[in-house]
């Protein structure tokens, strides 16, 4: 029997994760000493409520309120409890006595990170956060380590379960926003307060620490330009679906060459068609996947379950093993890289495709006009498709109106040209709704 060096973990947050990974711990814990070169042993979790539900059993003399202690006497310390503070100030105690960290917490990762690391390498301790995206999918390692011989151009993300379970509702059984988020809530992949997630601030997190990885850039959180789907109706998803596309809620991250030739990145997160043939399409349910665009590489798929309890314990314990293996290696952790130093460039940089899709008079000269309306801000138009005859209006006058539904859509343009053209269209005298405006990715 080989004799391991124990290496005492501490383990923060009883929740569905916490609970978990402490549970998986000592369950296999003699597997996971064999793999990592070294005991691993859970000294303690750390809780506010001892006796409160737990979602897999922990022995109860592990539990403890007492976080100070706990983390002072640990050689790893896991960071589950989420939020900005206390999990900051834990994380610098548990760095500053000589700890290696593995955290979940993305929304301190996106805020502090570069406070984080800078310690972490300051002290020579490794601080890893494969769960902090995509819950159990290896994303965080294949960029970091895997892709560090490439130069990654470009990620197209659904790292927000939620919000992809309930575009995908939409698409595939008809329901409208509204019907679907009440399932999404019912089945408790949404909170009770839906917001970070309809409204893009839990994928604009994700997008900040996958682009600063893959960039070796500091993404700030702040630069990270940001839409939710809170306005996409079952109308837009019908009829992205009639012209072979899906809706989905991208977070994109991108080198790209601006207007004035500046190298940079440039992080957004919005909803936007993808064809329906890319693979990002066929990413239903509550599931996440990243598609990354690497020089060398080509186009790889990091696909799976980007939450749920056991599922996110599965990467902490990863880290787990990664940094035991450290421990008993020695030498120090890998930094992070952020040796590019990309300026952030703003939305009004990016190029892309759009389909905008307006309600028009239907009379002589109409298209040719909203045709030069695009030109005229050096917008291309690729394919315009018309409906006629749907519906009338009428101009304040009382003679009814025929009209026609357009929709178009461009060759890529930059973001400043798509917005003049959209505010010329909706000043203009001949078309009387402007329905909807959606970018289209992934066709490049
Ligand atoms: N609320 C997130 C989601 C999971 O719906 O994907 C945690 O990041």
């Amino acid at each position: 029997m080989i004799e391991y060096r124990n290496l005492r973990v501490a383990i923060l947050g009883g929740g569905s994760v916490g609970a978990q990974v402490a549970s998986l711990l000592i369950q296999h814990g003699d597997e996971l000493a064999a793999r990592a070169g070294a005991g691993l042993e859970v000294v303690g979790v750390a809780v506010r409520n001892l006796d409160a539900e737990r979602s897999a059993d922990i022995p109860k003399h592990l539990l403890t309120t007492d976080v100070e202690s706990l983390i002072l006497g640990a050689d790893i310390v896991v960071e589950l409890i989420g939020g900005i503070e206390p999990a900051r100030t834990w994380i610098l105690q548990a760095l500053n006595s000589g700890a290696d960290v593995i955290t979940a917490n993305k929304a301190l990762l996106a805020t502090h990170g570069p406070e984080l690391f800078e310690l972490a390498g300051q002290v020579g301790a490794q601080l890893y956060y494969e769960a902090a995206v995509g819950g159990a999918i290896p994303i965080i390692r294949p960029l970091r380590d895997s892709l560090a011989g490439d130069r990654v151009k470009r990620i197209l993300g659904i790292v927000n379960g939620t919000t992809n379970y309930i575009l995908d509702r939409m698409d595939t059984r008809g329901d409208s926003l509204d019907e679907a988020l009440a399932a999404a809530t019912a089945l408790g992949y949404a909170e009770a307060d839906p917001t970070a997630d309809i409204e893009g601030f839990d994928a604009a997190q994700k997008a900040a620490i996958l682009a600063s990885l893959a960039f070796h850039t500091t993404v700030p959180l702040d630069l990270v330009y940001r839409e939710g789907m809170s306005s996409i109706t079952l109308d837009q998803v019908v009829a992205a679906r009639k012209a072979g596309y899906v809706v989905k809620l991208l977070a994109i991250c991108e080198r790209l060459t601006d207007q004035n030739g500046v190298d940079g990145v440039s992080v957004r997160v919005h909803p936007a068609l993808i064809p329906r043939d890319h693979p990002l399409a066929a990413v239903h349910g509550a599931n996440n996947a990243v598609f990354v665009e690497a020089e060398a590489a080509g186009s790889l798929m990091f696909y799976g379950a980007g939450a749920g309890g056991v599922q996110t314990a599965s990467a902490v314990l990863g880290d787990i093993v990664s940094a035991a293996r450290r421990h008993v290696a020695g030498g120090p952790g890998v930094a992070e890289s952020t040796h590019s130093d990309l300026p952030v460039l703003p939305i009004s940089s990016v190029t892309t495709r759009y389909q905008i899709t307006l309600t028009v008079v239907d009379q002589p000269g109409v298209l040719a006009g909203i045709a030069s309306l695009f030109a005229e801000h050096g917008v291309s138009v690729e394919a315009v498709t018309q409906s006629v005859g749907t519906v009338s209006i009428r101009d304040g006058h009382d003679d009814a109106k025929p009209t026609a539904t357009l929709v178009i859509v461009t060759h890529e343009a930059t973001e400043s040209s798509l917005a003049l053209t959209v505010g010329a269209l909706t000043d203009s005298p001949v078309v009387s709704s402007l329905v909807s405006v959606l970018r289209v990715e992934g066709l490049h």
